[in-house]
């Protein structure tokens, strides 16, 4: 089969080198705060750091996935314009620490998240919705996947478009009491679990990534804004993620409902992440699967890193060293 690489006389912009550095800053201050036990100063020293290095990426940005509202977070708001002003016109989606409590405790897979789209594409969710129900699969699997069908249904579907057995594949779900009824589905069928503490984005992106096969599908409830972000990086990756707005009690379905929020609405990736000029960095603060922490020196630090963009559906990995001396100067 003919390979085809991007390789055109004018190289478009890649809007994800420059996000690096963002997700870079987050991991090199809050990953002094490892296993400190102090959820709070992972949060604060990741958003500082964030908000001050993403003023210097060339894009006009507003933030839709955040830190809150306004009036309850003092940086990265949702709403807020970052960026130096300059074009592209984006929305902007971070997480400065995806898995706050891994890192707090010193425990594999935290990351810092970025992810970029044109204006306007980014489902922003509307107030009082947390969580979404999720399934998300790789390129293969894409059309194989329906959040509507029963897990039995799912997983023999995901089985024959991967030529594999149901007793092959491995579902990562979070380890959240309100997961017992989909774990005990899992294992009825005689498929392998996964269960990881927190940080489904990154679960998201290992289902997704054809070259890893660690993961095979991500299943369950999440946080609503780690559905977008790991719509950005499917969008870069290939493959699906379908979700649903999952209200935690009664009391919040009908809240939901009486705001005219349809609940049986399935989220498709196209739809958390309509644009086609995606790009997403994220950058490890502790050591995990997808991605190494940020190692400390005396003379400075190494971080290891991917960006991704959908428009060539290029996959980098970055490996950093960074200078103390020379980076302060650099600033
Ligand atoms: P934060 O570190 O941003 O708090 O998110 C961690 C996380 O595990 C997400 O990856 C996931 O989507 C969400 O929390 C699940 O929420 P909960 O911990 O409330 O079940």
């Amino acid at each position: 089969m003919e390979e085809r690489f991007e390789q055109s006389g004018t190289r478009e912009r890649n809007l994800g080198m420059e996000l690096i550095r963002v997700t870079e800053a987050a991991a090199l201050s809050a990953g002094r705060w490892m296993g400190k036990g102090n959820k709070e100063m992972v949060d604060q020293a990741a958003v500082d750091a964030m908000r001050h290095a993403v003023d210097g990426v060339d894009m006009d940005g507003v933030v839709v996935i955040g830190e809150g509202e306004k009036d309850e977070a003092p940086m990265l708001y949702i709403g807020e314009h970052v960026g130096n002003g300059h074009k592209p016109e984006v929305d902007v989606a971070v997480d400065p620490v995806d898995g706050t409590r891994l890192l707090a405790l010193g425990l594999p897979g935290a990351l810092a998240v970025v992810a970029t789209a044109e204006r306007g594409t980014m489902y922003s969710a509307p107030p009082g919705v947390f969580y979404m129900e999720k399934i998300a699969v790789g390129p293969a699997m894409r059309n194989a996947i329906d959040i509507n069908a029963p897990v039995a249904v799912n997983l023999d579907r995901i089985a024959r478009a991967r030529e594999a057995r149901i007793d092959d594949l491995t579902v990562a779900i979070l380890d959240r009491p309100r997961h017992s009824e989909i774990i005990r589905q899992v294992r009825e069928v005689g498929a392998r679990i996964r269960l990881i503490g927190d940080g489904d984005v990154a679960a998201a992106i290992q289902a997704a990534m054809e070259d890893y096969r660690g993961i095979d599908v991500l299943l369950g409830i999440g946080g609503a804004p780690e559905a977008v972000l790991a719509a950005a990086a499917i969008k870069c990756i290939g493959g699906e993620i379908q979700c649903k707005i999952w209200p935690r009690n009664d009391q919040e379905r009908e809240k939901l409902k009486a705001d005219g929020i349809d609940l049986s609405q399935v989220y498709r990736t196209d739809d958390l992440v309509k644009g086609n000029d995606v790009a997403f960095a994220a950058t490890g603060i502790t050591t995990g699967e997808l991605l190494d922490g940020v190692q400390y020196f005396g003379w400075g630090a190494r971080t290891s890193s991917v960006m991704m963009r959908s428009r060539s559906g290029t996959v980098r990995y970055i490996q950093a060293r960074h200078k103390w001396r020379k980076s302060s100067q650099a600033q």
